[in-house]
């Protein structure tokens, strides 16, 4: 036999039972943000790749290392989506939305690309669920966004215990601006203790030194100045005001003045959700977000405040308890033919009851009941019908209620009366 061609590396397919827990968080997510007035927003997958440059930064891990970008046939070079945002900004400048609407609050969840080393929590195409809201500058957007995220955490039954929310504020550009001098300042004097890239980073972007991985690095970073004490007096107050905010709202939640995020668009008020939940070893954070007040303005835009997050899909999977046969629907109707006539007569009844809303199986290999029930029961069906000559002849179907083990006789006209009320 030939062989198949595998699928890409850290790319995966979703099939069931999975793709029920799938369903589960994506419907949850689509009541939670549209419960807070979000609308969605559908955006390529490809754009082309200076947005993506100009927006998560230059010098970032996402944009030198993760991304997927080729020339597409006219020359012009492109990248599958790495994130989320970058993409939303773009169409809320194209469209103009802010002549549409002096606020607006979009949500998507979709397919995402990094080039990143494949793990368990770390795919190459992974799924995010995110959430943008444009045109406020209070705190009070900044609390109810963080608030968001909680709720939908409890939603989808993660217990509060097993999730840390992390905040940080990075202020305002001129203070990142000040920020990044003191780093340079610090990293400079400790040179010889940096690695090529963080030294190259250096020169850079500094910030980025923080996030390294290399543990002499990180010796280095935890003694390194911290921006919350450097913050203006007016960022430090409003970052009071939004953890203010966030214990009226009752969100439980951790202040990490190290907290720097991964992307270089962020401004003010950025955080995390971590999880305990489900084993996810250093791949627990399931969500991150922030404030990104410079962003729209630097990619064309009118100058205009904005914030947002994502969480990760698989990520957030992963915590939940429950295995995904959990999520499975049941079958409501199994019809078992034992012959092609009756398999004949079944299909019209099954039809009527699915264009009333209820799922049926019709199995389309006439054989024995035995065969045909122990088919009903992996299906976790609730009703099997069993369609042989007698039934076909009398009109008269027998109704097996697999919860409960009774049998119910039921003339093929009051059927689907019948079936609805045993399914109720
Ligand atoms: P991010 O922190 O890069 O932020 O990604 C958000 C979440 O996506 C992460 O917390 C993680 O759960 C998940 N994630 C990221 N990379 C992978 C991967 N390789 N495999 C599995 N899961 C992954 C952003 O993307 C920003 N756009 C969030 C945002 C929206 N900020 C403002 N608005």
């Amino acid at each position: 036999m030939a062989e198949v061609p595998p699928s890409v590396k850290g790319m995966n397919d979703i099939v069931a039972p999975e793709v029920s827990k799938w369903h589960f968080l994506e419907q949850k997510a689509r009541d939670v943000l549209e419960s807070f007035s979000y609308r969605e927003v559908r955006t390529p997958i490809l754009e082309y790749t200076p947005l993506f440059v100009r927006s998560v930064g230059e010098v970032t891990d996402v944009v030198e290392k993760q991304m997927y970008t080729f020339d597409d046939r006219d020359g012009r070079s492109v990248s599958m989506r790495p994130e989320g945002t970058a993409s939303a900004v773009r169409a809320y400048i194209e469209r103009s939305q802010w002549n549409q609407e002096s606020v607006t609050r979009w949500y998507y969840m979709g397919p995402m690309f990094r080039h990143e080393r494949a793990q368990r929590g770390r795919l190459r195409q992974f799924h995010q669920v995110g959430a943008e809201v444009f045109g406020i500058d209070s705190p009070t957007i900044d609390a109810e966004v963080i608030a968001m995220l909680a709720a939908l955490y409890v939603e989808l039954g993660l217990p509060a215990s097993s999730i840390e929310v992390t905040i940080n504020s990075l202020g305002q550009p001129e203070e990142r601006a000040a920020y990044r001098d003191a780093l340079v300042t610090y990293f400079s004097a400790h040179r010889d203790a940096l690695d090529d890239e963080s030294r190259r980073r250096l020169e850079l972007n500094p910030l980025r030194i923080l996030d390294s991985k290399n543990p002499d690095v990180q010796a280095l970073v935890a003694n390194a100045p911290v921006l919350l004490d450097v913050l203006s007096e007016g960022s430090k107050a409003r970052f009071d005001k939004v953890r203010e905010l966030l214990g009226a709202l009752g969100v439980t939640y951790v202040v990490d003045p190290r907290l720097v995020r991964g992307l270089d668009y962020y401004t003010a008020t950025i955080f995390e959700v971590k999880t305990t939940a489900g084993e996810l070893g250093a791949q627990n954070t399931v969500c991150g977000g922030g404030r990104y007040d410079g962003l729209v303005q630097s990619l064309g835009g009118p100058k205009t405040p904005a914030l947002g997050f994502a969480l990760g899909v698989e990520r957030t999977l992963l915590a939940l308890a429950e295995p995904a046969e959990h999520y499975e629907p049941t079958l409501g109707v199994f019809f078992g033919p034992m012959d092609e006539a009756a398999l004949a007569f079944s299909l019209p009844l099954a039809h009527k009851l699915r264009t009333g809303g209820i799922r049926v199986e019709v199995e389309h290999r006439p054989g024995k009941p035995g065969k045909h029930l122990q088919r009903a029961n992996k299906l976790r069906t609730r009703l099997a019908i069993i369609v042989g000559g007698n039934e076909v002849a009398s009109g008269k179907l027998v109704v097996k209620d697999l919860a409960t083990g009774q049998q119910h006789e039921v003339p093929v006209a009051e059927l689907e009366m019948k079936v609805r009320g045993l399914l109720d």
